[in-house]
């Protein structure tokens, strides 16, 4: 089997697996004034540092979450007080909540991209109160100019909010030079296990919370905290800084090496967003005349894991909103496949799945060409 499948979910590494079988021995409440739960308090308050400082964030401005939906509902829910201007090629977890204060009244704007993916600063409206646009898109990989565009929602009086969650770990992100005041991670998208993400909010701003109850992360996520989860993904952050230059070099030559063997192997595929900078790991490819969903089982049968993006479920094969924003047709969207690249993923199987991508791609063509 092989997994590029990497923007979807990532394994647990190594040394993060360890920090949080070690970390589960603390089993205390971090409210708890005893010893246990003094044990867990300095735990959290380490985790958080971390986080914070994989950023370039302070330790009080980090709010943990459940992970990526839930600190991008936040941001979005938490701040909106006027109207909002967010991209058309957010995932759901900004995009819904938006829907939601449509129906309360509130406008949203959509703020809409080029052919390349690339949101434009001078698009945005004036008179919000929010912007909100990813760092760097789930489908496509493309890289957003985030600190132009904050600097643009600055200076009409708007918060900015960036999704980071498929950034992290590929690109190195400073809130403060990206200009940011909110900004959203998710612990398994980096190595790490799912249940935990965090929500950057930048000092001196006041968000309101989704739920009520205790006064954990200063009553922003009431709950208690899971320690052991914090902790594995402070341990993510730590790992992904010392990895990220040498991922990143290595993981881009074998998904350039993957686009040229396909495209040398198949005709009539276009890459998609390939005129921006995209993030290393990402490369999605529209195989002219083909159901993606079809393709998806077949390279599964081949040994092939790979998606056709965050819409996608076996159930419900929708076409990626972010290909119809970059101008694709329903039919182009709908014969898309989003192969996602990661620590692990070799050259020996990076030629193995060109291969098999040319020859599923080809024979699935004989049949209807
Ligand atoms: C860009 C982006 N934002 C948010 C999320 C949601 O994150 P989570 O899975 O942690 O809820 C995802 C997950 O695919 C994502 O790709």
């Amino acid at each position: 089997m092989i997994y590029l499948d990497y923007n979807a979910s990532t394994p647990v590494d190594r040394e993060v697996k360890k920090e949080l079988i070690c970390a589960l021995d603390t089993y205390g409440n971090p409210s708890s004034l005893h010893e246990q739960g003094q044990k867990a308090r300095s735990m959290m308050d380490e985790a958080r540092a971390k986080v914070a400082d994989f950023i370039g964030a302070f330790p009080d401005e980090i709010v943990f979450t459940s992970g990526g939906t839930e600190a991008n509902n936040l941001a979005v829910l938490g701040f909106a007080g006027g109207s909002l201007a967010v991209s058309s090629i957010e995932h759901s977890s900004v995009l819904k909540p938006c829907n939601q204060l449509t129906v309360k009244g509130l406008i949203v704007h959509y703020l809409q991209t080029d052919e390349t993916g690339i949101v434009k600063p001078h698009t945005m409206p004036k008179g919000v109160s929010l912007v909100s646009v990813m760092l760097t898109n789930n489908d496509t990989g493309v890289i957003q100019p985030v600190s132009e565009l904050a600097e643009k929602a600055h200076t009409s009086g708007a918060i900015f909010h960036a999704d980071a969650v498929q950034a992290a770990g590929k690109i190195k992100i400073d809130v403060r030079e990206l200009g940011v005041d909110v900004l959203t991670l998710s612990a398994h998208k980096m190595y790490a296990p799912k249940g935990i993400g965090a929500l950057f909010v930048r000092r001196g701003l006041k968000v309101s919370p989704l739920m009520h109850g205790g006064s954990q992360e200063k009553t922003i996520r009431p709950g208690t905290e899971s320690t052991a989860l914090a902790a594995a993904f402070a341990k993510a952050c730590e790992v992904a800084s010392r990895r990220m230059d040498e991922d990143e070099k290595r993981i881009r030559r074998l998904r350039d090496m993957f686009e040229a063997a396909v495209t040398a192997k198949v005709r009539e595929c276009k890459i998609n967003g390939a005129g921006s900078p995209r993030v290393s790991n990402t490369s999605n490819i529209t195989f002219s005349g083909l159901k993606g969903d079809t393709l998806i089982i077949n390279l599964d049968l081949a040994g092939l894991c790979v998606s056709g993006g965050s819409a996608c479920s076996s159930a419900d094969f929708k076409p990626s909103h972010v290909l119809l924003a970059m101008g694709s047709s329903e039919d182009e969207a709908r014969s898309s496949v989003r192969f996602s690249l990661g620590r692990d993923t070799t050259e020996s199987e990076i030629i193995l799945a060109s291969e098999i991508v040319a020859d599923t791609v080809n024979s699935m063509r004989a049949k209807i060409w």
